[in-house]
């Protein structure tokens, strides 16, 4: 690629580039230098905290709650698979087996768990999913939302920072349950103004009737 005098001339170009350089630097106080250091040091922890920031948004939260009754039981555990492949650690509130248990209990347990912040998101699931996003969405703090397909699921995250996913398990399939659960894993709330002020409002409305 050189002939041997440009070869000479660059090796030549190089070592002067090298000397001014680390002449430059004995110039350069030390003070200056490690300051230099510590700013670059601080950019680097920065941006870290922020890469885990947006995997943590993205994601909806580190730790989930899941739990369904008898009818949601056998999509309970395709979505654990699920969660095992992707190494989202969660929490099983149970059911346990196919015998029948109340929907309330279970709904119950998940929404106080996230309510409480034992866990950032939830999954619950009943044979329709209506009695248990109906029982969690009583707690509150909690806005559960019923998804039947994978553009509700983006909006119940984008519009309605919804903090449990429900799922019927006995109206979806398993493709679509698993791809309803994934889109709604990993996708943030929007942030939007407009819609962070819908979402006061129902605060607002938990506050009036609440119960204490
Ligand atoms: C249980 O049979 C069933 O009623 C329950 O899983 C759920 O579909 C209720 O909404």
């Amino acid at each position: 690629m050189f002939g041997s005098c440009e070869y000479r001339c660059w090796v030549v170009g190089v070592a002067h580039f090298r000397y001014f350089c680390d002449s430059k630097m004995d110039y350069l106080p030390k003070a200056y230098i490690s300051q230099q250091v510590m700013h670059r040091q601080r950019f680097i922890r920065l941006s870290r905290l922020r890469k885990r920031i947006n995997r943590k948004e993205r994601s909806g939260g580190n730790m989930l709650a899941i739990g369904s009754d008898h009818g949601g039981f056998e999509l309970k555990e395709l979505v654990k698979e699920y969660l095992n492949r992707q190494n989202i650690p969660y929490q099983d509130y149970g059911t346990c087996s196919t015998a029948a248990v109340d929907y309330s209990d279970i709904g119950l347990e998940v929404a106080k768990g996230v309510a409480a912040g034992e866990a950032d998101t939830g999954i619950i699931i009943c044979g329709t999913g209506i009695g248990i996003s109906i029982t969690a969405n009583k707690v509150p703090g909690i806005r559960a939302a019923l998804c039947t397909d994978s553009y509700m699921a983006r909006m119940a995250r984008e519009h309605n920072n919804a903090n449990i996913l429900a799922l019927g398990g006995r109206v979806l399939g398993p493709e679509l349950a698993l791809d309803i659960v994934k889109t709604f894993i990993e996708t943030p709330f929007s942030h939007s103004p407009r819609h962070q002020a819908r979402i006061d409002k129902i605060s607002k409305i938990e506050e009036r009737y609440c119960i204490k």
